[in-house]
């Protein structure tokens, strides 16, 4: 059962999460949940003191779980159980040096993410936030053989960087489009890449040939920063950029600078540094770069799995058995 010589699992949950998640925490018995009871981020004093002598934490992407909220959290804690497959706010070591298990929630986001990724870039290719606007400014004022175009994928070659689960899913649903060539990048060559004819080529080799260069991989110290001004300038004029992994693999700066002096056509960003985006960003001036609020998981029913797995891994963790989605490092 899930008590310590009768003593409650202590659990902090730092956000109000889907109702499906929060049923199996508060009807599982045997643990005491803390709700940080709101729709808002837990302020970092208030997540540091509500962790005190926890047995599990069930945290989000935007807590950052390092050495700080380990020591806080002090020798009771067994399972971080992160609403999340990406877990770069994770301290790992700190958390493997205490043995200390992990649970996060992959592949039941994959086709809301994949879906929401091939919107973006169709929306950034063909323009349809500034078509939109246009519409309700005014600025319609006939059909106009030139006017708001784009790009489109039909003949196109395609490069993902991390032909992960949700590259693979993004790459499968854009096969259909007519894409001619799909070119890949990453640390080893993919089995299943073949499913979608696709190339596993170096870096330099994707980014100088691809019309639509999409980002899926994870933020780890080898892709931080990867985009950047030498990345920039290797693409083609007329080429699309667009990343639903996380902010920081892209340097914003030297985006705006590709964006803005013509080396890239247009971006589309589903993540950003930092989240959210100051409304004064500098990117947000401009109409070829368009800038999501991280919604790449967000459906009602994906929310709600992701909610539910992230409470059963946390009672795994807690029982020291099996947790559904328990992350090996
Ligand atoms: P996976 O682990 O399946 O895929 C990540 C991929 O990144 C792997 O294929 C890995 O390839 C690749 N990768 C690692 N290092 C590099 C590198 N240096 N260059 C290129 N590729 C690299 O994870 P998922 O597909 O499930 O998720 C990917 C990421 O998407 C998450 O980590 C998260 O950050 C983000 N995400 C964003 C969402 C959103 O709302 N926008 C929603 C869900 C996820 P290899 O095996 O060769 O190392
Ligand atoms: C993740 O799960 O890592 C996404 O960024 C949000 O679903």
């Amino acid at each position: 059962g899930m008590q310590t010589v009768g003593k409650l699992m202590k659990v902090f949950v730092t956000r109000r999460i889907p109702q499906e998640g929060m049923k199996i925490l508060t009807t599982a018995g045997g643990c005491e949940v803390s709700l940080w009871d709101s729709d808002e981020p837990v302020p970092r004093a208030d997540l540091l003191k509500g962790v005190q002598g926890a047995h599990g934490i069930l945290c989000l992407l935007s807590d950052k779980i390092d050495a700080e909220v380990l020591d806080a959290a002090g020798p009771n804690l067994k399972v971080i159980s992160t609403l999340s497959v990406g877990f770069d706010h994770l301290a790992l070591d700190e958390i493997k040096k205490r043995g200390i298990r992990v649970g996060y929630t992959p592949d039941v986001l994959t086709d809301a993410t994949a879906e929401l990724t091939v919107a973006l870039l169709l929306a950034t290719a063909r323009r349809l936030p500034e078509g939109v606007e246009e519409v309700k400014n005014g600025g319609w004022s006939s059909w106009k053989p030139l006017w708001l175009c784009g790009y489109g994928l039909s003949g196109s070659t395609v490069g993902v960087i991390g032909l992960g689960r949700i590259g693979m899913a993004i790459a499968r649903r854009l096969m259909p489009f007519g894409v001619k060539r799909l070119l890949y990048s990453g640390r080893t060559a993919k089995a299943n890449a073949a499913e979608v004819n696709g190339e596993f080529v170096s870096l330099d080799t994707l980014v100088s040939e691809s019309d639509f260069i999409v980002v899926s991989c994870s933020l780890t110290p080898e892709t931080q920063g990867l985009c950047d001004k030498a990345f920039f300038s290797k693409m083609k004029n007329t080429a699309i950029f667009v990343n639903s992994s996380r902010g920081a693999v892209v340097n914003q700066e030297d985006l705006y600078e590709a964006l803005t002096s013509g080396q890239i056509a247009a971006a589309g960003l589903d993540v950003t540094t930092p989240e959210p985006l100051p409304t004064n960003h500098p990117l947000l001036t401009l109409k070829n770069c368009v800038v999501l609020p991280h919604i790449g998981s967000a459906t009602y029913s994906t929310r709600g799995v992701m909610g539910a797995l992230s409470a059963q891994n946390l009672l795994g963790g807690l029982q020291g058995t099996d947790m559904p989605s328990e992350l090996t490092f």
